[in-house]
């Protein structure tokens, strides 16, 4: 296994880490973990060298950290770091902090967690944290060690990255999406770089798109890229090769959900490194990029030219799930991150037709009846 430095922690981590998010399950209900699979799983991973598991309070409707901590006895414990995240959104007070984390270290078996995180960060749960004080019971749990790094997974726009990495002097690391794909989404690149300059440790998680980048075969002209490359490497392996070269991350999560794939990851992580792609390669990436942005229906570029709204609508996001809904057949997906990620007051329906947007767009995209459209076939109306 090939190991890289954590930040300015010291501390070497393997390249590949294992995501616990999505483990082998017993039919078509995530609650239900293939435990003995899962556990195997967790094991092998370890003996071929990977030494971060992350796991979270909410995995596999809070059944994960269960089996995590069955798969760390006899011995697996101390041969790994241990990673796991406080439920951002379930906190109202200090007690509920200590509560969850008590629970937590009794599921996990443990008595410290070796990287802990505030999950899924966005605006509003970093803004409830400060009211109730989080860093106040943090500090003390990294003072008397059942918490050995502190640091945060996110899930909002860059400007919000900002805030919070800059919000807390102390952070150990940061967790954050990004792919090929998402180089300009959320934290993307801008806060790559910003958090490895300030010392952090960078998780990437969904290194694959949570699997949309692995599809084999992939959409026909993303397919044709890879082919004409003359290297026989799967789309998985180009996605996570791509990462690996970027010295800035420290390991990436793969949610591996099945022991074939764990084997060609390992194998993978084992043949990758900072700085190990050659020009031809990486416009290999660039091309595959530039073909799936060619399956998208809304030229939108993310480059926020229409921002800020006078309504508040989150343009360039809600186009963002609408395209990759269409690019990768997964309408399931976008009607899921429409009406959970976009808060009501920045839906499409929130659009007064004000046309301010539609004359800074550099792409000339019709964005009054665009938003239309994407509210009328995402928009899922709450009970
Ligand atoms: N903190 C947060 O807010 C947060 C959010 C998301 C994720 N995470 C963490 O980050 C981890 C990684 O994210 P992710 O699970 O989305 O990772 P990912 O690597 O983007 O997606 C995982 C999926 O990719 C496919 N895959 C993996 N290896 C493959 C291979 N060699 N060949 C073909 N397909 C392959 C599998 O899909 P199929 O099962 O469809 O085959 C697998 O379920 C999670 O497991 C979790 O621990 C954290």
């Amino acid at each position: 296994m090939n190991y890289r430095s954590f930040g300015k922690s010291g501390l070497r981590v393997s390249a590949l880490g294992f995501g616990c998010m999505r483990l082998p399950i017993i039919g078509d209900d995530s609650g239900k973990i293939d435990e003995e699979e899962a556990i195997g799983m967790i094991r092998y991973a370890i003996d071929h060298g990977v030494n971060y598991i992350d796991t979270a309070w909410s995995y596999h409707q809070e059944t994960g950290e269960k089996v995590v901590g069955q798969a760390l006895r006899e011995g697996y414990r101390e041969k790994t770091y241990l990673a796991t995240k406080l439920p951002s959104w379930l906190i109202n007070s200090q007690d509920d902090m200590q509560r969850y984390f008590d629970l937590q270290l009794q599921k996990l078996q443990t008595d410290h967690i070796d990287f802990y995180l505030l999950h899924s960060l966005n605006i509003h749960a970093w803004e409830n944290y400060l009211k109730h004080k989080v860093f106040d019971w943090a500090e003390k749990k990294l003072a008397d060690g059942s918490i050995r790094k502190l640091g945060f997974s996110f899930h909002d726009r860059y400007q919000a990255f900002e805030t919070i990495l800059n919000g807390y002097d102390a952070w150990d690391f940061c967790q954050i999406q990004y792919n090929y794909m998402d180089v300009e989404y959320q934290a993307g690149l801008k806060g790559l770089r910003a958090a490895a300059a300030k010392g952090l440790g960078v998780v990437v998680m969904e290194p694959l798109r949570g699997g949309k980048l692995a599809l084999n075969p992939q959409p026909q002209a993303v397919q044709a890229v890879f082919d004409q490359s003359g290297k026989d490497w799967t789309p998985a392996e180009w996605a996570l090769q791509w990462i690996w070269n970027q010295s800035e991350v420290s390991l990436l999560l793969s949610g591996m959900s099945n022991m074939e794939q764990m084997k060609q990851n390992i194998a993978s992580a084992n043949r990758s490194g900072p700085h190990t792609l050659s020009k031809q390669e990486l416009a290999v990436v660039d091309a595959a990029r530039e073909a799936y942005k060619n399956l998208a229906p809304i030229s939108c570029t993310h480059c926020e030219y229409c921002m800020p709204c006078p309504s508040g609508v989150a343009i360039p996001d809600i186009f963002q799930i609408y395209n990759n809904g269409k690019a990768y057949d997964k309408k399931e997906q976008a009607v899921f991150d429409y009406n959970r990620r976009i808060q009501a007051e920045n839906k499409a329906d929130q659009c007064i037709e004000c046309g301010q947007c539609e004359g800074l767009c550099p792409q000339h995209i019709e964005i009054i009846d665009w938003l239309k459209t994407v509210h009328a076939e995402l928009y899922e109306a709450s009970e």
